[in-house]
């Protein structure tokens, strides 16, 4: 029962947290594109890298200045350990370090704001 419980929550907060990553065409909403990471990239567990984003778009207004970075794998985003949040959007970059998950090529950066937006897929190495 308490883990049926758990389970509907977990699965809640992410329909929630899907939802909020669909492109929603609203003026003065913000979704910058990720420019670093990209194809090509290489990054190692352990390290620090910024993780960086076009602003030069940016409105004047944004509805949510407050962003946060999830990494995904295969599409797969890992909501439950965000790699940074609580930054302004308006950074243009943030630093993470990279967590220890498999060696693999399909990986993508998905900065949320407003709305997510991914990143191409790049590599994480051991
Ligand atoms: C996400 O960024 C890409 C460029 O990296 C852009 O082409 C695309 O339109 C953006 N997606 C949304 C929903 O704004
Ligand atoms: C990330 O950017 C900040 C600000 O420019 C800089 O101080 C920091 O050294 C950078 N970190 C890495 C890992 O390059
Ligand atoms: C987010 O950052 C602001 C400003 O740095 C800080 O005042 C606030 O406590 C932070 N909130 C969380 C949940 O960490
Ligand atoms: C999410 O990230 C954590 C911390 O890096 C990791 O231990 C966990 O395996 C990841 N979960 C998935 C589903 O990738
Ligand atoms: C990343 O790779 C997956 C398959 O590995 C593919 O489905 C997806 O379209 C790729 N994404 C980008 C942004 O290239």
């Amino acid at each position: 029962m308490n883990s049926l419980m758990t389970m509907l929550f977990f699965a809640l907060t992410t329909l929630l947290a899907l939802a909020t990553a669909l492109p929603v065409y609203v003026r003065d909403v913000f979704v910058p594109p990720v420019t670093y990471p990209h194809t090509g990239t290489v990054w190692f567990v352990g390290q620090k890298h910024n993780v960086t984003w076009d602003i030069s778009g940016a409105p004047s207004q944004i509805t949510n200045p407050i962003g946060s970075i999830v990494l995904a794998h295969n599409g797969l985003l890992n909501l439950t350990h965000p790699l940074a949040s609580n930054f302004s959007i308006l950074a243009g970059r943030h630093e993470i370090t990279v967590p220890d998950v498999s060696p693999d090529n399909s990986y993508t950066i998905v900065l949320f704001g407003d709305s997510g937006n991914d990143s191409q897929n790049f590599t994480i190495s051991k």
